[in-house]
């Protein structure tokens, strides 16, 4: 039997399009190894939203390129460094025989059997980022969180992002078909479905109906059973009442909410194309606070945009101070070739940056920490993903604010929601017992 391996990088719409890779090439007979030295496919789907990205994967291909000497694997380059790079990046590499954008892993089982037949060097699929792709099945790495893309593309050009070039335009999947595969998805027992959109509360926006982002959330809490609905990523110039009501009255919706901020500054925001002001953003985590109780909010910050300077850096300290977020994915800004931030003046040395970066990790660690210490002597509903990674004879799961908890339990509970009495509160885990 043939093995293929899939690396994956970046973002979790890349990680369901993995998800896809896999079903796609277990449906062509490959077993899926992650051991890339015995595989005779590999796909890495890559990301291209940070330099460091590209970097890691031409570490990568270097490793590649010894497997393929010894077993003629086929290499596969998928996502967005590949949509971006097109044909340049297999002339660049030779050992790469598949190019193309995740709008075309569809064509996967034919790009093989071309590369088979031996009559073509490469094949470079990058076009038509410009219609919503098929439908594909995906094979989940975890049996409770199963993951649907509701948006594809992205209209709103943050002047530091490559998205909207790689991505395309902003494409809404019909309201119908996304209910259909929450159903499916609700009826094969998982428990945890995760909306995905670069801009998800957008969502409907392109349609020609009145559907939008809170419909879409309202029509999924009437579905029968018991799960829970996450969503990444929503822009906070586009967090309406409406998807805040719909959030407050329905529990189905987790209580964990990411929301990038990206700066605290406002003079930055603007710079940014982001489309609000701090002062907005802070209103918009008050009104959320107030309306949906016990609420839980990650974030994304950029540190050491073009022109920011220390006054403005304090302003990301202060929001960072005020808000409080449970987790923080914190950045230095890259600069992407293309984007309109590349091109501006005012761009900051990298120990500028650096020392940023580390006084406002410093400053999040400690308000995470916060975050955790409140669940002391509490009890909480848990969903238990199933053995702890680190120690295979406790439990792990996560609460409705994703908090992760650690507690001793039958195996069996794995998928099942059980409460839990936190005893110990530690920065990135809480640690308890069942209680009935
Ligand atoms: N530099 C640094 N961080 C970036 N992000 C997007 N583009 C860049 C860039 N050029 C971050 C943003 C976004 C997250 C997915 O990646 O914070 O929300
Ligand atoms: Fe990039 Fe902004 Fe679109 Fe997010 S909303 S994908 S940061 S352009």
């Amino acid at each position: 039997m043939k093995n293929a391996a899939i690396l994956t990088y970046g973002c979790q719409m890349n990680v369901n399009e993995s998800a896809k890779i896999k079903k796609i090439l277990k449906n062509m007979g490959y077993n899926i190894t992650e051991d890339i030295s015995k595989a005779d496919a590999i796909f890495l789907n890559t990301c291209t939203v940070r330099e460091g990205a590209a970097i890691q994967i031409y570490g990568k291909l270097a490793d590649l390129k010894i497997i393929k000497e010894k077993r003629g694997t086929i290499i596969g380059i998928t996502g967005c460094f590949a949509q971006e790079q097109g044909e340049e990046l297999a002339k660049k590499f030779p050992i790469i025989d598949i190019v193309m954008g995740n709008q075309n892993i569809g064509k996967i089982p034919s790009a093989i059997e071309k590369i088979e037949s031996g009559d073509f060097k490469h094949i470079i699929y990058t076009g038509e980022e410009d219609e919503l792709p098929p439908r594909l099945d995906a094979e989940f790495d975890s049996k409770r969180t199963a993951s649907i893309p509701i948006t594809y593309g992205c209209n709103n050009f943050c002047t530091y992002c490559i998205v909207p070039y790689v991505r395309g335009r902003e494409r809404s999947v019909p309201m119908a078909q996304i209910l259909d595969e929450v159903k499916g998805f609700v009826e094969k027992d998982y428990k945890e479905i995760m909306l995905l959109g670069q801009n998800v509360n957008s969502y409907g926006n392109d349609l020609k109906t009145k559907e939008n982002f809170a419909t879409l959330l309202e029509e999924i809490c009437k579905i029968e059973g018991e799960f829970l609905v996450r969503f990444v990523s929503p822009h906070p110039k586009d967090f309406g009442d409406d998807v805040i009501d719909v959030i407050a009255k329905n529990e189905k919706i987790a209580r964990s909410l990411h929301i990038p901020v990206q700066a605290g500054s406002t003079k930055i925001l603007e710079l940014m194309n982001r489309k609000y002001t701090k002062e907005k953003y802070l209103k918009l985590v008050e009104k959320i606070k107030i309306k949906i109780p016990g609420v839980a909010l990650t974030t994304d910050i950029i540190v050491g945009f073009p022109n920011e300077n220390e006054e403005d850096f304090l302003d990301t300290l202060d929001i960072v101070d005020k808000v409080k977020f449970d987790i923080a994915f914190m950045f230095m800004y890259s600069s992407r070739k293309g984007t309109a931030a590349a091109k501006m003046d005012g761009q900051l040395d990298q120990e500028v940056k650096k020392e940023r970066l580390k006084r406002l990790i410093d400053l999040q660690n400690q308000k995470s920490k916060e975050t955790s210490i409140v669940y002391e002597g509490k009890i909480v509903r848990v969903l238990v993903d199933g053995p702890s990674k680190k120690n295979k004879e406790v439990l792990s799961g996560r609460t409705s604010t994703n908090k992760v908890v650690i507690f001793t339990g039958d195996k069996e509970l794995e998928g099942t929601f059980v409460n839990v009495k936190i005893n110990e509160c530690r920065t990135w885990s809480l640690y308890g017992e069942i209680i009935n």
